[in-house]
This record gives C-alpha cells, structure tokens and sequence, in this order.
C-alpha cells in the first residue's frame, strides 16, 4: 500500500475516534491499536473465565436454595462474559483457542483479584459488593470504547455485573443483621478483599505504560487512579451503612477535593501477584488447563457435528464445496 494511502486511513481513523464514533471490525485502524485491544479485551475475558472459580468452589456449599441458585447464576454470568469477550477479540482477528492456549501458557494475563481465595461465605458477599463493585467502576466507561463490538459487550456485561453488586451487597447486609460470628466474618473477609480490590484498577498513572496511548484512541476513557478514586468514593459510605471498617488508617475525607483521601496499595504484592506469586496463581492455572483438557472431547464432538451438517448442506446444493472447504486434507480449498 502507497505511503499516502495509509496517511489518508490513519487521518480517517483518527477522524473517528476524535468524534466520539465507532471503529468497526472492517474499518481500518493502526495495528497497535488492534494489538493493545487484543491485550485489553484477551484479558478481560480470561478474567471472567478464572473469575468463575473463586465462587464455583462455594455453590455446593451455600447455606440456603436461594443463596445457591443466585451464585449459580452470577457464576454462569461470567462464562458468559468470557465468550462474548472471546467474540469480540475474535472480530480483530484473533482465535479463542489461540487466546486460551496463550492464558494456560501464562502467556497472557487475567485479574490480579482472582488470585486470592475466597476462604468464608461472607467473601461471597464481600466479592459480590466490592470485587463486582470496582469491576463496575472500571468497566462502565468501556460500555463507551472506540470500538464498537467491545463497546457493545460491554452494555450487556455492565448490566449483570451491577446485579452481581447488589446481591452481594444484599448477602452482606442480611449478614451484619445476624448473630455476632457473622459480622465479625463479614469483617474479616472486608479486610482481606479491601486493598486487593483497589489494585483491580491497575497500577498508579505513573506506573501505567498503557493509559496514555489507550486514552488517546479512546479505549479507556479514565485512568486508573481516576477511577479507583471513584470506587473508594463510592465504597465509603456504603461500609458505614454496613457498619464495617475499611482496613486504612489513612481514610478520610478531604473537603477540598470533595472525595476520600486513603493509604498507597501495597504495589510489590500486586508485583508480585502479577508475576504469578500471589496465593492462588498456580491453582487457578492447573484447574483451568484441566477444564481444558476435560472439554478437548466436546471441542472434537462440535467440530465433528458442524463438518457433518456442512458436508450435508453441500450435497444439497449439488456443490459439495462446504464438504471440501472443511477438509483440512484440501490444500486448495483452505485458500
Ligand atoms: N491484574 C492483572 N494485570 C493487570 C492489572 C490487574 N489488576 N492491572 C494492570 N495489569 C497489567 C496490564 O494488563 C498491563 O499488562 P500488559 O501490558 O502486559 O497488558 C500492565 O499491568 C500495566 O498496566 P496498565 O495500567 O498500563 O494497563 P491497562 O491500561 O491495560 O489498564 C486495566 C489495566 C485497567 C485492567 C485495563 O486493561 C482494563 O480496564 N481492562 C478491562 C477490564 C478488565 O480486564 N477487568 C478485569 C476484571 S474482570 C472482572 O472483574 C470480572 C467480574 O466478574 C468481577
């Protein structure tokens, strides 16, 4: 292509972007941008996949059928998350089984969060309020990214996400209602969950390779500081209504920023969270390369199923192509 071609494209590209409209999958856009939403949305997706195991662990154990059928479904929520993620990554150009071969490979990441255990049933509700929480302060400017079929997921995300704050919110407040064991479980899981739930936003702005350039093209519309304010902001008064404290001396509020200061993360955990040391790392990876390899026979069935509808579809338009066009055996027809 003609060095004035992709001038023109890039000012086109750039023209969307600045007025706020979509870049759609057939649209032009810069491979860096494709590459750093690839990361972005990879991730993202991972996430809500490893996300699943925290609470899965605690279906078959949650104290009443009602407690059980919400959990069974905000834990089938985020299996759906993760697929429509892996289609949206997918309309750039990227395969989900390559996605998934590069997530078991530790060859990409997932959340920081999903690798600290949930030890009690108030962790349940304290995910629900806090991890759900920040997941939403994140994610609703994403409902507005640049590109369109992440943007679009993400409205359907937000949506069950904020009902996954609400029950666990719900749960919490049924439990500091109870007897004095439960409060107290309802603390002790709010000091273990607080301060890695402020890192789910990523590291301090001056630490964050990705936020300018993500800013720029629209990806993310706030950066990480700005938004994990706003979580905080948030959080503070509904812990008083919970009657809970928030494990930081450093909480106050600051009238002449009308928001909470509050105490530095400890970033050499988050480091080394990152860098696979954190409590659950390892587990979390085993038992997703075992779901993996447990599943290879449906992968085989579904493919097997769709070569055979295709090959019937051929004969019947007399073609026999869709029949050969899935033959891998068929140099030509792979083209
Ligand atoms: N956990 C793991 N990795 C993290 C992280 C975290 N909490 N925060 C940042 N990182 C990684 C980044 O991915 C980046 O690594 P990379 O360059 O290898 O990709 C590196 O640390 C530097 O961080 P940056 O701030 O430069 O990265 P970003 O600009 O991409 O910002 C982000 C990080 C805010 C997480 C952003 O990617 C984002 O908003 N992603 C979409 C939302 C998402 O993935 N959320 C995960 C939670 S999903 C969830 O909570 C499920 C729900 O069911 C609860």
């Amino acid at each position: 292509m003609h060095a004035q071609d992709t001038t023109a494209l890039e000012a086109g590209f750039q023209a969307t972007v600045a007025a706020d409209q979509r870049i759609e999958p057939r649209d032009w856009m810069p491979d860096a941008y494709r590459a750093s939403l690839i990361r972005q949305i990879a991730q993202h997706a991972h996430s809500e996949i490893i996300g699943m195991q925290p609470e899965g662990n605690w279906i078959l154990r949650a104290p009443s059928l009602r407690r059980k059928a919400i959990l069974l479904a905000k834990v089938q929520d985020e299996a759906g998350h993760g697929l429509y993620l892996y289609a949206a990554a997918e309309t750039l150009g990227v395969d989900r089984e390559e996605l998934t071969e590069k997530l078991i490979g530790s060859r990409q990441k997932y959340s920081s969060i999903f690798n600290y255990p949930a030890l009690s049933f108030a962790d349940i509700g304290v995910i629900g309020w806090l991890v759900d929480g920040a997941a939403i302060c994140n994610q609703v400017p994403l409902c507005r990214c640049s590109y369109g079929p992440y943007a679009r997921a993400m409205i359907r995300i937000c949506k069950e996400e904020s009902f996954h704050q609400r029950q666990g919110y719900e749960l919490l407040l049924s439990m500091v209602k109870g007897t004095d064991a439960q409060r107290l479980m309802v603390q002790e899981s709010v000091d273990r969950w607080w301060w890695p739930s402020l890192m789910m936003f990523g590291p301090p702005d001056g630490d964050s390779p990705n936020t300018l350039q993500s800013m720029e093209w629209g990806i993310k519309r706030h950066t990480n500081d700005e938004l994990r304010q706003r979580f905080v902001d948030m959080a503070v008064p509904q812990a008083e209504v919970l009657g809970v404290t928030l494990p930081d001396p450093d909480l106050r509020w600051n009238p002449e920023r009308g928001s909470y200061d509050y105490g530095e993360p400890d970033w050499a955990e988050f480091k080394a969270v990152l860098k696979g040391s954190g409590p659950c790392n390892s587990e979390r990876l085993a038992r997703r390369r075992r779901a993996h390899e447990n599943g290879a026979w449906v992968r085989e069935a579904a493919m097997a199923y769709a070569a055979k509808q295709a090959g019937r579809a051929g004969q019947a338009d007399g073609t026999g192509q869709a029949d050969r066009a899935l033959d891998p055996a068929n140099e030509e027809a792979t083209v």
